[in-house]
């Protein structure tokens, strides 16, 4: 694993998008997975822009999303389709054949990892993931705790997430599932990307980075990853 600091969240995006552009330049066929919220923001917009002043053909790309929260409509503004459509695959212009989602809304949520653990074998596994971290050290909703050897779940929510996801919605919305790639995903994509921006980040950036490998903090299976980078600006580095 390694970490890069940069300036500010503006310089972090622009890094990461530039991750995502030239691997596209590179394998125009690429397999990438996204987390939504925040922190990837500015890197969707950087792409996008990159994306048209470079002319980056990404039609025959494929985008996995990393979760989805159970029970919240595609509709929804919080949701994380809802965040993929708006801020990447409309201003991109990618075929619905490109995407992967998990349905937030399926009665068989067993079936929709199922579905999902299948893309990520026909497509000989994901190119590089890009994965934000919550408070409580999860990734996707690896939530502290959780069995590190897991592929695609449906997972109870942990209190703090439940409370922090509120951020992303326009009223109080009840939150109780998540479905997310699992770990073992994580551990066997070719390259991971963990961002984090802001004071708020900092002290959970020092645990998952300079303390030891531990279930209880999910974010911390990034210093197992050969090819994992941990790219943070000078306030989620502030404590290290
Ligand atoms: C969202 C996801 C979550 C977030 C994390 C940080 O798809 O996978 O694990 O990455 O909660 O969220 P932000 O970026 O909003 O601080």
């Amino acid at each position: 694993m390694e970490v890069k600091v940069f300036k500010d969240y503006d310089e972090l995006s622009q890094q990461a998008a530039d991750e995502v552009i030239n691997l596209v330049k590179q394998k125009n066929d690429a397999v990438i997975c996204f987390a939504s919220g925040n922190t990837p923001l500015g890197t969707c917009q950087w792409i996008v822009k990159k994306a048209m002043t470079e002319k980056i053909d990404f039609s025959k790309c494929s985008f996995i999303g990393l979760d989805e929260w159970v029970g919240i409509s595609p509709d929804n503004s919080g949701s994380c389709r809802f965040f993929f459509y708006e801020n990447l695959f409309k201003p991109l212009q990618m075929a619905d054949a490109q995407i992967f989602l998990f349905d937030a809304l399926a009665t068989d949520l067993n079936n929709e990892c199922r579905k999902m653990d299948n893309v990520v074998a026909e497509k000989r596994g994901i190119d590089l993931m890009i994965v934000g971290i919550g408070i409580n050290g999860h990734i996707g909703f690896n939530e502290p705790g959780v069995d590190p050897n897991l592929l695609s779940y449906a997972i109870d929510l942990h209190e703090s997430t439940k409370a922090v996801g509120q951020k992303y919605f326009t009223g109080a919305t009840e939150l109780a599932q998540g479905i997310t790639l699992g770990l073992d995903h994580l551990m066997n994509s070719k390259k991971v990307i963990l961002m984090a921006n802001g004071k708020s980040k900092s002290e959970v950036i020092k645990k998952a980075i300079k303390e030891s490998v531990t279930e209880e903090m999910p974010a911390s299976i990034m210093q197992k990853h050969k090819n994992g980078f941990v790219f943070i600006d000078e306030e989620a580095a502030s404590l290290l």
